[in-house]
């Protein structure tokens, strides 16, 4: 198979673009990506004198660039990671998410149809769905739940879904969509949970913790995004969504405590401040269907999984450095 993975520089693009040339040594790699603030080449630095690996700078809202690119290059699929990203940068600059996260997927979509690809699969998020009420663990989203984003980022994400879906039903457009929850593990940009709180911490700064902090978000270990997402793109149903999440709730409270319990700091650490706007309180979702339908399983143990990422930052100081606040 031959994919164009696009964002490959990014967080999950990049571990994406791992895991598939190291489980399928018949595979080649197409990365686009135009490298914004959040895509760095050293994420992809390892693939770099392999001959089934190709890096290309360029952006997905550039239809001729893309036309090109699926012209000369004749791929099996297109895997869609490009994104801005970060929820609170979308509070700050709504327009950039629009023009990225919709109408580059757009093009994208243009170029599945004008070039025949056999498949398009859109890397969505748990987020387009809204959130729950604290209190009620046994509420979590479906496929099939309504689509209530709270934030631009999300909004973006939601209306995304709904252009690839249109296109399946409209063009026979071969998408598949996967919603993930929160991702964790190497390679995440500075400016997220994780990767900045571990900085700060390192840098002897307090730690931010939004409002109460008991906003809760599912953790899903990168790696087992990627076996999903890999899954999916070769087994999944063309015009269908599937939940990925890794069944492991946390309240930012609770992992920003293990974070500072690992590294053996105290809680006098964190500083609570005031919340985000319209702060999602809940995430949750159903994986059945993708378990059900593919026998997906995530498999990485949270408790290992958190440790292994710390170590991972830990190593890696450079890349983090002070948080930019
Ligand atoms: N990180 C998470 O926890 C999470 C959870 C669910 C879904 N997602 C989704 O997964 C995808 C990847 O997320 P991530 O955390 O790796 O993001 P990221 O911000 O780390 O990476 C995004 C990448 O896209 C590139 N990019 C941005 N705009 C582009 C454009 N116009 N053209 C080409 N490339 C562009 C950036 O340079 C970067 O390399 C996104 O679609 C995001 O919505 C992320």
């Amino acid at each position: 198979m031959k994919l164009l993975i696009t964002g490959a520089a990014g967080f999950i693009g990049s571990n994406f673009v791992d895991f598939i040339l190291e489980k399928y040594p018949e595979d080649k790699v197409v990365c686009l990506d135009k490298l914004t603030y959040a895509g760095n080449l050293e994420n992809l630095a390892r693939h770099r004198r392999d001959s089934r690996f190709q890096f290309v700078r360029g952006d997905i809202c550039d239809r001729e660039c893309v036309f090109a690119l699926l012209e000369r290059e004749q791929v099996d699929c297109i895997v869609n990671f490009a994104a801005e990203s970060h929820v609170d940068r979308s509070l700050e600059d709504p327009g950039t998410f629009l023009r990225t996260n919709v109408q580059g997927v757009c093009v994208l979509l243009d170029g599945t149809n004008a070039f025949q690809i056999p498949r398009f699969h859109q890397i969505s998020t748990d987020e387009v769905y809204g959130d729950l009420p604290l209190g009620q663990p046994n509420q979590k989203f479906s496929e099939d739940s309504p689509l209530r984003p709270s934030s631009p980022y999300s909004a973006s994400k939601a209306a995304a879904d709904l252009l690839s879906l249109s296109y399946f039903r409209s063009f026979g457009t071969p998408v598949t969509i996967t919603r993930s929850s929160n991702n964790y593990g190497p390679r995440q940009f500075r400016e997220k949970l994780i990767p900045r709180m571990i900085f700060r911490t390192m840098a002897g700064q307090p730690l931010p913790v939004y409002g109460d902090g008991q906003n809760v978000r599912d953790w899903l270990h990168v790696r087992d995004h990627c076996s999903a997402v890999d899954l999916v793109i070769r087994k999944g149903l063309p015009g269908s969504v599937y939940n990925v999440g890794g069944g492991t709730e946390r309240s930012n409270l609770e992992l920003v405590k293990l974070l500072l319990t690992l590294m053996g700091e105290r809680e006098s650490r964190i500083s609570f401040v005031p919340d985000r706007k319209g702060h999602d309180r809940r995430y949750a979702i159903s994986t059945e269907k993708i378990e059900q339908e593919l026998g997906w399983r995530p498999v990485t143990d949270f408790s290992r999984g958190i440790l292994e990422t710390l170590q991972w930052y830990q190593a890696h100081s450079e890349q983090g450095g002070a948080s930019r606040d």
